[in-house]
């Protein structure tokens, strides 16, 4: 079933061809260098630019892959979680293609989009698992019974951990989006040389809290003079604490559950040293670890047209009245005809 995919939930206006698993093109146009000046996205501006590029976004897709409209079984759009302006602009182009090309079209959830990105990287990928799913918009700790089946475990009480890096960044005097700029000064710094809070570490719930540890970075800084202060043990100790909350929550989930993989995914799941905590905690506790390709680590269409697939299989359809949610619960596939 060839499916083309239409993401465009916050800053970057993508598109997607999937055949059966296959990511036959995925294209992402990304708008970081426009918010940048901002040190953060603006919704209003990210929206006026997905109208912009939302038609040749589409094109550019099926030159890519070397396919014709034509070709499409059905359209995949994320219509659920996100920026409304940007989700606006995706629903209706996906409308517009599903009508024009008389195919289904299905609205999908942005979180089950991410959680897509390991199984299309990963066909072997253990069922059930733990999903992190950790990005700019979100934090979220997810029991994946089966692709469509979710139990959402826990979720964060303020900022997603890749706000946190943002806001931290940002304080610091660090170029947008933080994340990467954090990494690349951490690689200068001791992790261990600052003692920051694990916010939530200790606690029982699956549930995050970053905000704390921003206010301690803060507080930390305040009333020092900025050439004084040791940047790179700060964005190292901030990286640490962040990790360390993330790597420790999942495993408590993963355990506590009886599940042998864990998979992590979204913007922040491409940091190195998030990464390799998990790579060498994992085996200890008898669990496989699963990250995404890296270009569908942040926002892309090949996640959602391969979410898109599994519920049309199951017999999920959206009419041509598809609404854009900005924020909207993670929901299974509902009670479908086989399993009924
Ligand atoms: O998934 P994504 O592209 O968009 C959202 O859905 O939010 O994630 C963007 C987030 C940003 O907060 C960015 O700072 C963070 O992912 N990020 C990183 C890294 N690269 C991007 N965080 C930590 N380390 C990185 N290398
Ligand atoms: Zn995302």
């Amino acid at each position: 079933m060839l499916i083309l995919g239409i993401e465009t939930s916050c800053d970057e206006t993508a598109a997607a061809l999937v055949d059966d698993g296959n990511v036959l093109s995925n294209v992402i146009a990304s708008q970081i260098d426009l918010h940048a000046r901002f040190g953060g996205i603006v919704p209003e501006v990210a929206s006026r630019k997905h109208v912009e590029a939302i038609g040749y976004v589409i094109r550019e897709t099926f030159d890519s892959a070397g396919e014709r409209p034509a070709a499409v079984d059905a359209v995949a759009v994320t219509c659920r979680y996100g920026l409304i302006g940007s989700l606006i602009v995706g629903v209706s182009a996906a409308k517009a293609m599903a009508y024009a090309l008389k195919v289904p079209l299905i609205g999908i959830h942005h979180i089950e989009g991410h959680i897509f990105a390991n199984i299309l990287s990963h066909p072997g990928l253990p069922l059930p698992h733990v999903c992190l799913t950790v990005s700019g918009g979100h934090t979220m700790l997810i029991h994946v019974e089966e692709p469509g089946r979710y139990q959402v475990l826990g979720g964060t009480l303020d900022d997603a951990a890749g706000e946190a890096f943002d806001k931290i960044a940002k304080f610091l005097g660090l170029s947008f989006p933080g994340g990467p700029a954090i990494e690349r000064l951490a690689l200068a710094g001791d992790g261990a040389a600052i003692s920051l809070p694990r916010p939530l570490g200790r606690s029982r719930t699956a549930d995050f809290s970053f905000s704390g540890l921003k206010t301690a970075v803060v507080n930390m800084c305040q009333g020092r003079d900025r050439g004084s202060l040791p940047l790179a043990d700060i964005a190292a100790g901030f990286q640490e604490a962040v990790v360390d909350v993330l790597v420790s929550k999942t495993l408590q989930a993963a355990r506590r559950l009886g599940v042998t993989a864990v998979s992590v995914t979204g913007g922040v799941s491409i940091n190195a040293r998030l990464r390799e905590v998990f790579s060498e905690a994992c085996p200890r506790h008898g669990l496989q670890v699963f990250f995404p390709r890296p270009d569908l680590c942040t926002d892309n269409a090949a996640m959602v047209a391969a979410a898109g697939a599994v519920r049309l299989r199951q017999g999920e359809e959206s009419g041509l009245d598809l609404n854009a949610v900005p924020n909207a619960p993670l929901e299974s596939i509902k009670c479908p005809a086989k399993r009924c």
